[in-house]
This record gives structure tokens, sequence and C-alpha cells, in this order.
């Protein structure tokens, strides 16, 4: 009921904002004073900044948008192009946020000679065609199953002149079997990283390595940790099968 929260912080503020200005009589003044006191319940409920922000900007960005009287075919492509990058923030709490270029320069470094590596949700493809161009020994599985960032990942392998072992599928890499790699990276939240985990000791090939950018398993040590300088993308975790030699 993560999603109830939202919802209910929401309401509370256009009810408490109501009991001052009525919104039908002064809209735009109504809409700043919930904004005001939904940044100041998502404070008091000690969320993250970036929920504050958004949280306080909801209804008044509503409330202007209606006032801009755009047509209605704009908002249906703005839902349409919200779905086509983002339906992984909804489906599996796993929006789209691109690895730093250190990371990926890292992440090259770090990569056996001519291993196999899966990128589990390749989002737009930047990091992919970057390890592509910088490991051209590497063969890259790069999965991503939000069509409109996939799309993307396909016009940049496109414009990098289709490196041969880089493939770009449209598919859910939970339906991947990941046996036949050495290295899997991740880069998602911390809402999968248990499955991923399971998924990883279940199916990985022994002596193969799986990496995370920044998010842990829970209670699973990391063999190695490659530190990274980002405020956001703070380490490369790196855990070794535990079925395979060390
Ligand atoms: C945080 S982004 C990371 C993108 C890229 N790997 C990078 O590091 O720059 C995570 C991506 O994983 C994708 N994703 C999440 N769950 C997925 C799944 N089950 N199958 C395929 N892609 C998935 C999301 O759509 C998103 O594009």
């Amino acid at each position: 009921m993560k999603w109830l929260r939202p919802l209910l912080l929401q309401a509370l503020a256009c009810v408490a904002a109501w009991l001052f200005v009525a919104p039908a009589l002064m809209p735009a003044a109504w809409a700043i004073l919930q904004g005001m006191i939904a940044a100041a319940l998502a404070i008091a409920h000690r969320l993250p900044p970036w929920q504050r922000l958004t949280h306080g900007l909801f209804v008044p960005a509503v409330v202007l948008m209606q006032q801009l009287a755009l047509p209605g075919w704009i908002y249906l492509l703005a839902l349409l192009l919200t779905v086509a990058v983002g339906r992984n923030a909804l489906s599996e709490r796993v929006p789209l946020y691109r690895s730093s270029g250190e990371a990926s320069r890292r992440l090259a470094q770090l990569l056996p000679e001519d291993a196999s590596l899966l990128e589990a949700g390749c989002g737009d493809g930047r990091l992919t065609v970057q390890l592509a161009a910088q490991r051209p020994d590497v063969k890259i599985d790069a999965l991503e199953n939000a069509w409109g960032s996939w799309l993307l990942a396909r016009l940049r392998w496109a414009r990098a002149g289709r490196p041969l072992r880089l493939q770009v599928r449209c598919r859910s890499f939970w339906g991947q079997s990941w046996a036949n790699y050495d290295v899997v990276y991740v880069f998602l939240s911390p809402e999968p990283m248990p499955r991923v985990w399971r998924k990883f000791v279940a199916e990985g090939r022994p002596g193969s390595k799986l990496i995370s950018n920044t998010f842990v398993v829970p209670d699973v040590k990391p063999d190695e940790r490659v530190p990274l300088d980002g405020a956001l993308q703070k380490e490369l975790l790196i855990w070794h099968h535990p079925h395979g030699p060390h």
C-alpha cells in the first residue's frame, strides 16, 4: 500500500488549504497554499528531498496546466511518452536514470577479457554503447522492456555503427536465463535487489560475477567494492557467484 501514502498526503493538503482559500474562487492562491502544505507534510514525514519537491509542485502544476487550456491530445501524448520510458517505475519500482561516465569507465576496466556481459535494464543504451566502444572484445547482451527506452537504445546502437558484439533486445531480464554470462550488471533500485540475488544464485554460472551500481543486496556482503565519486552513484558492488571459485 506504498502508493496510498502520497495520495493521502496530497488529499490532506487539499483539504487543509481549502480551510483558508476557496479553490473555485481563487484557484491559483489555493494551489500555492496546497503546495506549501504538501511540501511541509513531506518534510514532516522525512521524505527524501525529491519527494518534497514533487509533493510541493504537483497541484500547482495541475492548476497551471488547466489554466493554459492545452488540447487534450497533449496529455495523452505525455502519458504515452511517460509509459514508454517509465513503465518500470510502476511495475518494478525502477525508473530510468543512467550510469555515470565514471561508472562506465570503471566497469569497462573490471570486465574480464572476452567476457560475455548481460546489462539487465539498459535504459536508453548510453552505457551499453560506451562499453561496446571501450571494450570491443566483450560480448554484450543489453535487455530493456520499456519500449521507448529500448527504441532510444536501438537508435544509439545504429548511430554507433551497429557494433556486432552488442545486442540490444526488447525483453524483460527476468524472462532471460542468466546462465550464459560471465558478468551481470544492474543499476536498478533497492526494490528488486533480493530477487536479482536469488536469480543470480539460481542461474548464474559458477565463476560469474554480479555487479551492482550503488544498490546493495540486503544481508549479502559484496566480495569487492569499487568506490565512485558521485553523490548518488557511490560505488560498484561486486559479488562472485557463491558456487564458483573466489
Ligand atoms: C536505472 S536504469 C539504468 C539504465 C542503464 N543500465 C544505465 O546504467 O545507465 C534501469 C533500467 O532498467 C529497466 N528495467 C527495469 N526492470 C526491467 C526488466 N524487468 N526488464 C528489462 N528492463 C528493466 C528500466 O526500464 C530502466 O530503463
